[in-house]
């Protein structure tokens, strides 16, 4: 028979088999044995009950039955691919990572965006934070900067995130909204906790419905630390600038685009790499000592906190491109794990404690998520430099060790046995720390409002009218009033005229007294360029 162009054979009853010839191999069971049908399972007679027998239909039905695995608990739709970074010129000065350290140096590397709250499912245009996941697959060892678009955080200790996912996820009676952060849940939280009002700025204005994944910027949010050869430690913040420039949409374009087209990220990203666009990023560097933190009137620790670029300006040390789509989705993409935690020599962390337990939290969430130890076994996530260890066995092995040996010290003289190098090894670096035990926040972290202040004055009139839109639209989706008074209360910290436009805007009956500040709010702080928009 012939469908259009297609030859088929027809089955007596009717069903379409294709048959294996000098272009197409035979199919086979995972077993590799060769499958004669697969339109139709062993029956008892051809109108009769399936046999047990058929170890075809069941190997086949096992599988897909398993094909879900959890999705992330945050960042659960995301969108990757795979490309190069550049380095332009040593920075031995600074850290001794291997990347570093020659000029014209290309490091493989494979970068996953997403968006935070929405599931695996949701659509691309939500107003949401971006992830900018970074793996750099260097000559010694994997390096992941897990980045987002924007480059201070919700919340100042790790301890909160449960906390503050749950609040910004679907609330648990309704399960909805799923990929917004308009509900009382979310706005309740942040609310009660004041630390978030800097990053709520950030997220109520265009930043947070860019245009494409291509006209981001990147962030690692916390202060790391470079090392270099001699031991000596510099603070960073590390930075992505778009060549393609910053770009967002407005509001009304994201709602119409969600409608459309709810893979337009991911379709922008994978069209523009096939056609050879490749998108290119800018990896930026701000270099500090301690002398210099101490003059700032933030604590560094603090990721509610930025640095701004008229008091450090950025230093352009590299380019990543984007110039190879994935191969399957599922393997690369879904499988991939990034971990702050995956750091070379040469970078280390610095006291943040939520940079701390973000440590503890992927290596874990990931343990669940790809099923077992063994996940580093998977291609995406091995490094592509050589490797050896002792670790062994656990689900999945791939990898064991070679021979008789799998601990050390050891007295054998086997081809895999892999020693110490004290010299080429990873140390940490070595900070002096003393300190009482003690659950306490730091006051260096108690100013809440200085630079959600100083973002909101350094945008444009259009710029503050859709943070004051956006903040109206998603309070007026908030039904308790306590809560949306609470919310201005605030805003009356950052600028009078925002909580007016807001509380205006959802017609709210009487101007709440401004939330207690815990420092004197300060208005001599300068507006930061990690604001404007960057045109290249
Ligand atoms: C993903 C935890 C804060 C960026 C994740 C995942 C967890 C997590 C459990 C899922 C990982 C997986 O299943 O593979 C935390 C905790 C945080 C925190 C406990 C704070 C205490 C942040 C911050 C940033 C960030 C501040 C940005 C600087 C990301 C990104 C992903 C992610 C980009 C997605 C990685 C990917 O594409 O696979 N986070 N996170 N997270 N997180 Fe965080």
């Amino acid at each position: 028979a012939r469908y259009d162009d297609l030859e088929v054979q027809v089955g007596p009853g009717g069903e379409t088999h294709q048959v294996a010839d000098a272009q197409h191999p035979t199919l086979t069971t995972q077993q590799g044995i060769p499958v004669a049908d697969d339109q139709n399972s062993l029956r008892a007679g051809a109108r009769g009950p399936t046999l047990l027998e058929d170890f075809h239909f069941r190997e086949k039905m096992f599988h897909f039955d398993h094909e879900r695995i959890p999705e992330r608990v945050v960042h659960a739709r995301g969108y990757g691919a795979h490309g190069y970074f550049e380095t332009y010129k040593p920075l031995t000065d600074v850290t001794r990572a291997d990347l570093f350290q020659r000029a014209g140096e290309k490091t493989p590397v494979f970068v996953r965006f997403s968006t935070v709250a929405g599931n695996k499912g949701s659509s691309d245009l939500a107003r949401d934070v971006r992830g900018f996941a970074v793996k750099f697959y260097t000559k010694e060892g994997n390096w992941d900067l897990v980045g987002n678009n924007i480059p201070v955080f919700f919340i100042q200790d790790a301890i909160k995130f449960p906390d503050f996912v749950h609040s910004v996820k679907q609330e648990p009676d309704r399960d909805f909204p799923q990929a917004q952060s308009a509900h009382d849940n979310f706005w309740d939280f942040v609310s009660l906790s004041p630390e978030s009002m800097h990053m709520i700025m950030w997220v109520m204005s265009d930043r947070a419905i860019p245009r494409s994944f291509r006209t981001m910027e990147g962030f690692g949010v916390h202060t790391f630390r470079l090392v270099n050869a001699e031991g000596k430690s510099t603070f960073v913040k590390f930075h992505w600038k778009p060549k393609q420039g910053l770009q967002s949409v407005v509001w009304n374009e994201a709602v119409k685009i969600n409608g459309a087209d709810p893979d337009f990220h991911r379709r922008d990203l994978w069209d523009a790499i096939e056609a050879g666009n490749f998108p290119e990023w800018e990896l930026g560097l701000q270099l500090f000592d301690q002398d210099f933190a101490d003059k700032f009137d933030f604590d560094l620790l603090d990721a509610t906190k930025l640095i701004p670029e008229e008091i450090l300006p950025v230093r352009r040390v590299g380019r990543l491109v984007l110039d190879r789509r994935v191969d399957n989705f599922f393997m690369e993409t879904e499988q991939v794990a990034f971990c702050t935690q995956n750091v070379v020599p040469g970078i280390d962390f610095s006291d943040d404690p939520l940079l701390q337990g973000r440590n503890f939290s992927y290596l874990d969430t990931q343990l669940k998520r790809l099923g077992g130890p063994n996940f580093t076994h998977i291609p995406v996530n091995a490094p592509k430099c050589p490797f050896h260890n002792f670790q062994q066995d656990g689900h999945m092995a791939m990898r064991n060790p070679k021979g008789r040996v799998n601990y050390e010290p050891n007295s054998w003289s086997a081809e895999e046995n892999p020693r110490e190098d004290p010299l080429k090894g990873y140390r940490s670096y070595a900070e002096p720390v003393s300190g009482t035990k003690v659950r306490i926040r730091s006051e260096t972290f108690a100013d809440h409002y200085s630079q959600a202040r100083q973002f909101y004055i350094s945008q444009t009139p259009i710029e503050q009218a859709h943070i004051a839109n956006a903040i109206t639209f998603e309070l007026s989706k908030v039904e308790t009033p306590k809560i949306r008074s609470r919310v201005v209360s605030h805003l009356r910290n950052i600028d009078e005229d925002l909580a007016k436009k807001v509380a205006e805007g959802i017609r709210l009956k009487q101007m709440p007294e401004p939330a207690t500040a815990m420092k004197p709010t300060r208005k001599d702080l300068p507006a930061s360029p990690a604001l404007s928009i960057v045109l290249n």
